[in-house]
This record gives C-alpha cells, sequence and structure tokens, in this order.
C-alpha cells in the first residue's frame, strides 16, 4: 500500500471500521435484506422509504441516491436493500476501480433499465468518468468516443433508465455539480447504543449465538458507534464464551473476551489508549505536537493523527488545538489519573496559559 495516496488504514485492528477479505463474506451473511430489517438510522429510513415507494407507485425507477457517512455504519448494506425494494438487479463497483472513461462507458451501456448501479467511495473516481457520470445522471446518455486524434468522433448512446447509487466517507470531497445530480442524500450517523444492541441481538440469532442483555450491552458500549464493529466483536466474544465458558454471551463473558483482546469499556484499544497515556503521563496533558507525540508513542505521525485521534476527538477525550494536542478531563477520568495541579483539570488551559 502506497501511504502517500491512501490514508493510512485501519483494517487488522478489532475495532477499525473497514473491512477486506475474508471478512467480507462474514458480513454478507449478517446483512439486513430489507427497510424493516435495517436498524436505527431512522432518517433516512423513513426518507428512503418514501422515495422509493413514490417510485414504485410510480412504475418508474426511483432517483439517484447519495448515502455518506464514516466506514461500516451501512452504505453497501443500504444499496442492496434499495435495489431488492425495486426488484432490480445491481451492478457494484468502486470510483477506484474506474479509472479512465471508457471504463465507466463499458459498465454504463451494459445496464438494463431500472437496474441499480452502486458506486462506492465515489469521491476517488477519476475526473473525466466524473463528467461522463453527469450526463448518463441527468439525461441518460454518454458520448462514446471512437479512434484517436482528429479523426476521433463522439458518438452519443442512449441508456437505459438507471439508479445510482454513490456512497462516500466524504461528502465534503464531491464536487457541486455531482452532489448536485442526486435527487436524494442520506446521512449516516454514528448508532446510538440501544440500536447497536439491537444489531448485536439480530445477529447473535442468525449465528446462533445465545446472547443475554447485558452481553448485548456491554459489546454494544464498546462498538464505537459502529455495527460492522459491534458484528466482529460479537464474533470474538462468541468464541471466546464457547472456548471458555459454557457458550452463552453474557455480559461478563463480553468484558473478560474484550479484557483479552484489549478493547476497554469504551472501545478504545491498544493504540488509542497509548495515545491518551502519553498524553497523560509524559505531556500532563499536553498541549503537545503532534509530532512529539507520535514519537513518543513509537508510531508514524499519520497513523496518530489519521487512525487513533478521530475517534479520541469524537469521544470527547483529546482535543487539537492550535498549540498541539490537550487532553479533556474526560480523558483523565477514563484512565483512572488525576490531572497535576494547576494545569489542564477543567476544560483544557486557559488561552495565553502556555504562552512565553
Ligand atoms: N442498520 C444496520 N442494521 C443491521 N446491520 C447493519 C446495519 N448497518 C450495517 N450493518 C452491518 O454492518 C456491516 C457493515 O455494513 P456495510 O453496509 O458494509 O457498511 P459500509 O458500506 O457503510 O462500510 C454489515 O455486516 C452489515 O450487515
Ligand atoms: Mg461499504
Amino acid at each position: 500500500m502506497n501511504w502517500d495516496e491512501e490514508p493510512p488504514q485501519d483494517t487488522g485492528r478489532l475495532v477499525g471500521a473497514t473491512a477486506e477479505g475474508e471478512e467480507l463474506a462474514a458480513e454478507a451473511a449478517l446483512r439486513p435484506k430489507d427497510l424493516t430489517e435495517f436498524v436505527g438510522q431512522p432518517k433516512v429510513r423513513e426518507q428512503l422509504d418514501l422515495v422509493l415507494r413514490a417510485a414504485r407507485a410510480r412504475g418508474g425507477t426511483a432517483d439517484h441516491v447519495l448515502l455518506s457517512g464514516a466506514p461500516g455504519l451501512g452504505k453497501t448494506t443500504l444499496s442492496l436493500i434499495i435495489a431488492a425494494e425495486m426488484g432490480a438487479p445491481i451492478r457494484i463497483t468502486s470510483g477506484p476501480a474506474i479509472q479512465h472513461a471508457g471504463d465507466l462507458a463499458a459498465i454504463l451501456s451494459s445496464l438494463t433499465e431500472g437496474e441499480v448501479l452502486f458506486l462506492d467511495e465515489i469521491h476517488r473516481m477519476s475526473r473525466p468518468a466524473e463528467e461522463m457520470l453527469y450526463m448518463a445522471m441527468e439525461d441518460f446518455r454518454v458520448d462514446v468516443i471512437v479512434g484517436k486524434g482528429p479523426g476521433a468522433t463522439a458518438i452519443p448512446l442512449e441508456l437505459p433508465p438507471f439508479t445510482l447509487v454513490g456512497a462516500t466517507t466524504r461528502a465534503g470531497l464531491l464536487p457541486p455539480p455531482l452532489r448536485d445530480r442526486f435527487g436524494f442524500t442520506g446521512h449516516m450517523e454514528f448508532y446510538a447504543p440501544a440500536e447497536l444492541e439491537r444489531v448485536i441481538q439480530r445477529s447473535a440469532r442468525l449465528l446462533e449465538v445465545e446472547t443475554t442483555d447485558g452481553g448485548a450491552a456491554e459489546i454494544a458500549g464498546r462498538s464505537r458507534g459502529t455495527p460492522r464493529i459491534a458484528n466482529r466483536l460479537l464474533r470474538r466474544v462468541r468464541d471466546y464464551a464457547q472456548v471458555k465458558g459454557d457458550g452463552v454471551v453474557t455480559r461478563e463473558a463480553a468484558s473478560r473476551a474484550l479484557a483479552v483482546f484489549e478493547v476497554d469499556g469504551r472501545g478504545l484499544d491498544r493504540l488509542d489508549r497509548s495515545v491518551l497515556e502519553a498524553l497523560l503521563k509524559l505531556f500532563g496533558g499536553g498541549p503537545v505536537g503532534l509530532s512529539t507525540l507520535a514519537v513518543a508513542v513509537g508510531e508514524e505521525r499519520e497513523t496518530v493523527e489519521e487512525v487513533a485521534e478521530p475517534f479520541l476527538v469524537r469521544e470527547g477525550l483529546l482535543a487539537r488545538t492550535p498549540r498541539g494536542r490537550v487532553a479533556t478531563p474526560a480523558a483523565w477520568e477514563h484512565l483512572g489519573l488525576r490531572p497535576p495541579q494547576g494545569t489542564a483539570a477543567v476544560g483544557g488551559p486557559p488561552e495565553g496559559l502556555f504562552e512565553s
């Protein structure tokens, strides 16, 4: 993997939000098949339900749909549900897979009427392909370029009506002309613990693993608001319960299992905790510069900044300030430490305190 082009990925971490390889098959087995089975996201679910019902009533094709949200929140699942609810076939591809406009033309020209085209990571598509997509979305037409150089000609090609479902983790990176061509945008939010408990209980039924309410709650609290992580932690706790217990996922089994796998009560793993610990123990809660902090934990700057920090910031444990990283009171509390006297005890250091 080329770190210059790709942001550091969090695959391989138990609490990582992206999935690859074998895990994809495990996930496929747990995907809800229709909107009523899809847990949480009440707004997106209701809005999408209306869009799809209306399209069905018209006997037409649904408007193009953009799904934005963090990895693991259910974008791919929803795209499959859209196709299922419309009784339409689905074609799955992704922005990075479409390097040339020709790649996209080949896909578009082979779509059948009403088909759903799922374009994952749509913000990573090449510019020429993007421009072709504008026309395809709006007019159901592409210009296929035949020949090269001065003799090249553009042959317009009519497309059957189709529904584009785009997914992105970075809605802000989409050029406005592309964003504007979607009839509906669903913003996926992180899930509340009670919603994750329902995801876990549903998955447990499918995996045929007996799970108590306490067990589901314990896993939900460590899942970072993300169904993908909840399902992964459930599988690890199931393993533990099978080997060390009677196979039942109880609160105690969950908490022991996740202690073994070093996922703490709030869903922090070793990397997160080491960043936080260094910030508290070595730098008194900060402010400290990113590079200094990274050296202290023996990680790359990018890993600390892009893999560990976003969740710590979201949890309100760490703040990024112009003078550096600062721990919040919640961070001291979470690690069971007392802030030293006279420093960032409450709400971070007052302005100017650290200026020389
Ligand atoms: N609302 C939900 N209800 C139940 N399971 C969900 C839900 N959202 C996601 N999942 C599960 O989480 C996993 C990841 O979902 P996925 O759609 O692949 O996320 P994304 O495409 O946003 O990264 C899948 O196994 C899916 O079954
Ligand atoms: Mg996906």
